[in-house]
């Protein structure tokens, strides 16, 4: 197979690192020339890859081609380009809907969307996939594991989930932030803090049978101060607040 990525920025960045180290039956990966400091990087970094003279060389060389350019010049970057019916295309470009992504490319593909998030990198990202394709959610597997979405509906709920990651490091940043106000190291407070984190994000994924109130109430003892932190969050809105942000996200996803 020879995987080919138009938009050779951060995110094809991370792709082509996971792909590359993965066990993935990849000949060759074809990135485009732009970015230029990125595509030299990649190529010296993998024996399988390489950079194309343009655009059209990259969609030309792929078996599974990646397009991957910001959504503002999707649009001229995409009609620019001439696909192979029934090329597989994976489109990975934010807020950028199916039917807009056809008509530039104006052939018969087979499309399909994704949201690679940066962990791909180290093969441990989860990709959400739309619609379910077995063989790009092979790929996306490799890269740590691929939720294939059978609505559009479904595909774009877990776009608005991925939009929590900044306010993960708020949060571990506010508390960080709290402790070194009251006098402690800030790497001591962060060491702990991210080990505290990636523990329980363990749990949850260890668990996943449990429902998580189960966990939220097993971790917090009947009147002690995990069960206290969280009553304060949600007297205080936190939960108001999250729910609010979450609609508000949804609201722009759907457009
Ligand atoms: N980063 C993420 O975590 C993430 C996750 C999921 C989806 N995405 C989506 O993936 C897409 C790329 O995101 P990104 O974060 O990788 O952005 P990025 O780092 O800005 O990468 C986009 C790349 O496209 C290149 N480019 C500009 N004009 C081009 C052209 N005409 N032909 C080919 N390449 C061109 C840019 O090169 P220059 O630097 O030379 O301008 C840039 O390196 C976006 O649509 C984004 O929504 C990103």
């Amino acid at each position: 197979m020879r995987i080919g990525f138009v938009g050779t920025g951060a995110i094809t960045e991370a792709m082509v690192t996971g792909i590359a180290g993965s066990g993935l039956d990849v000949t060759e990966i074809v990135v485009s020339p732009r970015n230029a400091a990125i595509a030299a990087r990649l190529a010296s970094r993998f024996q399988s890859v390489r950079i194309a003279k343009d655009n059209q060389e990259v969609v030309d060389t792929a078996d599974v081609l990646f397009l991957a350019v910001r959504p503002q010049i999707a649009e001229e970057v995409i009609r620019d380009l001439a696909f192979r019916e029934g090329q597989r295309v994976v489109s990975v470009i934010a807020a950028t809907d199916r039917p807009m992504l056809l008509t530039w490319i104006g052939e018969d593909v087979q499309l399909t969307q994704a949201i690679p998030l940066p962990f791909v990198a180290d093969r441990q990202g989860v990709t959400a996939v739309y619609p379910p394709n077995a063989e790009i959610a092979s790929i996306f597997d490799a890269l740590g594991s691929a939720v294939q979405c059978e609505t559009r509906d479904e595909y774009d709920l877990l776009a608005v989930a991925s939009a929590l990651m900044g306010t993960y490091f708020g949060l571990l940043d506010r508390a960080t932030g709290w402790l070194v106000d009251k006098g402690m190291a800030r790497e001591k407070a962060r060491a702990y803090l991210g080990q505290l984190f990636t523990g329980l994000a363990l749990a949850a994924v260890k668990e996943h049978q449990t429902p998580l109130e189960t966990l939220r109430r097993e971790f917090s003892t009947p009147g002690g101060l995990n069960e206290q932190v969280f009553e304060d969050f949600e007297r205080g809105g936190g939960n108001q607040a999250l729910a609010n942000a979450l609609e508000r996200v949804l609201h722009r996803v759907r457009g």
